[in-house]
């Protein structure tokens, strides 16, 4: 196996009622905190008024920044960037999914510099060597930003959608109390479960040299979600389901499960121009392509990892043909994300047209080819966007 790196500088506060921290946390980076949410969940299930009274309680001079969108776009960014600079803000406190926490990360790190936040992401993209603090709430569980160090935004006006990873990114202190996502809608919890399963997927259909253990924890998180997502959808308000989404969702993407790994992802930047293009919900577009992808890479040189995730994630009967097996997964996943937790399993079905694929393609490979699990160039991520028409 590769050396690596473990450094998850992320403190969590886990569980129900655990806000009672939120003040104290805040109060070790200053009094003035900027509070970012998106478009108006959190005051629906009451949790807006519950952090503003700890805010308050905690004496904290408040700033508000509402509305941030899913897929986040680089305008809600730079607006954050101008009120943290207009009001010296210490210190940042997201409350949401994904979208909310990712473009809050680029508004800590926008207030350390003066150029647009713009020019953090693409091919020449200027340093992140500094953030402002940042604390956060989740209350979606999918994306992982809460203990990872990335976030993608999107620009509508280039049709970009481009991620970034950078150290000073990380939350300082996450608070994940799964009630809190009682309300997600059974679309976004399984949405939310694609994504996690797909962060686990790229790794896991990745290393150049396995590291037993990582597997066995990987196949671990992944039946985790096979089976609490179908609880949390049919229970919304099942405390078990709902906790083993939330902290597998976390795992997903810390960075434990790389281990040295080398290797780059494949469905999330074919993923990411879907969204770009379409504005598309990130999970629901992995849940299209894994299963095309895994179809489209699947040769007799790697089939024996096909027979793992089959017989180990989905209980396959392993004394069959390796190819047979191999099949069977492929199969076995479709069906749990099309038929278990009823996502739409076409392009067509989303609207997503032909006439794109070259483009996307082209963006998706913007760095060069996609060297994952299998190398892909644009001409084989047109053919797997084919293979999801
Ligand atoms: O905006 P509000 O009103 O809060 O509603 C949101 C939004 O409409 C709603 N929601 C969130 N919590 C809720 C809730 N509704 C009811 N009850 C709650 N408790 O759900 C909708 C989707 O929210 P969003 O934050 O967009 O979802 P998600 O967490 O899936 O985030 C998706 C974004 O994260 C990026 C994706 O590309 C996408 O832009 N990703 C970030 C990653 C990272 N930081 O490492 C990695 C991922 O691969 C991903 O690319
Ligand atoms: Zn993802």
């Amino acid at each position: 196996m590769n050396s690596f790196i473990y450094d998850i500088p992320v403190k969590v506060y886990f569980g129900e009622n655990q806000l009672s921290h939120l003040g104290e946390e805040l109060k070790k980076y200053g009094n003035r905190v900027l509070l970012t949410y998106g478009g108006g969940s959190i005051k629906r299930i009451g949790l807006y008024d519950n952090v503003i009274e700890v805010l308050h309680k905690a004496g904290m001079e408040v700033f508000e920044l509402s509305g941030i969108e899913p897929n986040p776009r680089i305008e809600s960014v730079r607006e954050g960037v101008k009120m943290c600079k207009e009001h010296n803000i210490d210190v940042l406190l997201a409350v949401g999914g994904g979208s909310t926490i990712d473009a809050t990360k680029f508004m800590a790190a926008g207030a350390c510099v003066e150029h647009d936040p713009w020019e953090f992401f693409g091919a020449n993209a200027k340093p992140i060597e500094r953030a402002l603090p940042l604390v956060t709430i989740l209350t979606l569980s999918a994306t992982g930003s809460e203990m990872d160090s990335g976030g993608v935004i999107s620009n509508l006006a280039t049709q970009d959608k481009l991620g970034r990873l950078a150290q000073p990114l990380l939350p300082k202190v996450s608070f994940l109390d799964p009630t809190l996502t009682y309300s997600v809608s059974a679309y976004q919890t399984a949405c939310g479960a694609a994504d996690i399963m797909s962060h686990i997927m790229e790794v896991y259909f990745n290393m150049n040299k396995d590291l037993y253990m990582l597997d066995c924890f990987m196949e671990g998180m992944l039946k985790t979600v096979v089976r609490y997502a179908p609880i949390a959808i049919a229970e919304p308000e099942n405390y078990e389901a709902r906790a083993n989404l939330m902290w597998t969702s976390s795992w997903a993407i810390n960075g434990f499960i790389n281990g040295g790994k080398k290797k780059a992802w494949s469905c999330h930047p074919m993923e990411h121009e879907l969204s770009a293009v379409y504005d598309i919900t990130h999970g629901l577009g992995l849940a299209i392509l894994t299963p095309r992808w895994m179809e489209y890479c699947l040769d007799e040189t790697n089939v024996e990892k096909y027979v793992s995730f089959g017989v180990n994630v989905f209980g396959i009967d392993a004394n069959q043909e390796p190819m047979t097996i191999a099949k069977q997964s492929i199969q076995r996943l479709s069906d749990f994300f099309f038929k278990t937790l009823g996502l739409q399993s076409t392009f067509t079905e989303v609207g997503i047209k032909r006439e794109d694929f070259k483009e996307m393609a082209r963006k998706a490979c913007r760095y060069g080819d996609i060297r994952g699990f299998k190398t892909l160039t644009p001409e084989d991520v047109e053919r797997i966007y084919e293979m999801c028409l």
